[in-house]
């Protein structure tokens, strides 16, 4: 287990920085800063008035982005930042798909307009995969189209508007959600009741419930857990009527809603 989470490490490791060095050389991958970044619920707004998209003015005019400092989980356990392509696919129309191949997760180019294609820039022998500017693969190991991100473009004021589900943005910043708690039902309850919640990547998290007082009274869940959606019951029937409180927690994070006991 060990062995294999610094075997991730190094790749992730190896990924992000070659994501970077590949900013630094392509003048059509940017690492969008924080600057860029305007609140926006589950994504965030790039402004294409700004001389780093000057590209995206024109049809066809594509970027790869990196936003740093945030962390994208797949299926087989990779974690790379956030990446993704947007191309100007017309004038009022954008193509926005994951920056990362779908084969082994390395780094993607931009749309290239000269050879109709998005390709995976790892080098090794048999990683040629290619996609259409849509994302659909066309050749190569993957087997897997580029996901694609929905937007909106506000033609008043030239900013585009990405959503990336588990993505929020604070302050300016980019975050990642990495979980949310919702409301536990039936409430108020008589007898069990279910706590729904969902963590947005792999996280060792607890669930407790605390009376009024503060004190726990239940450990309901204290492991790891996938991303995804999630529920666990709790059994009511030996508590008194009340106000209680139920924690989410990854040890960074803590939520807390409230729930109403009757007998
Ligand atoms: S990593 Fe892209 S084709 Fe293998």
């Amino acid at each position: 287990m060990g062995t294999e989470n610094n075997r991730s490490r190094r790749e992730f490791l190896g990924k992000a920085l070659g994501a970077i060095a590949v900013a630094a050389l392509n003048p059509l991958a940017v690492l969008l800063t924080p600057r860029d970044v305007l609140a926006a619920g589950n994504g965030f707004i790039i402004d294409l008035n700004s001389q780093s998209y000057s590209q995206l003015n024109s049809v066809n005019g594509s970027y790869r982005i990196v936003i740093p400092n945030t962390k994208e989980v797949f299926d087989n356990g990779d974690v790379l930042p956030y990446a993704f392509i947007v191309t100007r696919t017309t004038s009022s129309a954008f193509s926005i798909v994951l920056g990362w191949c779908t084969h082994r997760h390395y780094e993607l180019d931009h749309y290239n307009v000269q050879t109709d294609l998005i390709k995976c820039l790892n080098p090794d022998t048999g990683h040629d995969s290619t996609y259409s500017v849509d994302g659909i693969v066309l050749h190569g190991p993957s087997k897997t189209n580029l996901p694609q991100y929905e937007y909106s473009y506000h033609t008043i004021n030239n900013t585009l508007e990405v959503f990336i589900p588990g993505l929020a943005v604070k302050d300016g910043e980019v975050r990642i959600n990495a979980l949310e708690l919702f409301q536990n039902f039936p409430n108020p309850v008589k007898g069990v009741t279910t706590i729904p919640f969902k963590t947005h990547y792999y996280s060792k998290v607890t669930l407790t419930v605390s009376d009024a007082l503060g004190h726990i009274i239940a450990v309901l869940h204290d492991g790891g857990l996938s991303a995804g959606d999630h529920s666990f019951e709790f059994d009511t029937s030996i508590f008194p009527s009340g106000t209680y409180f139920y924690h989410l927690s990854d040890g960074g994070e803590t939520l807390t809603k409230q729930m109403v006991v009757v007998r």
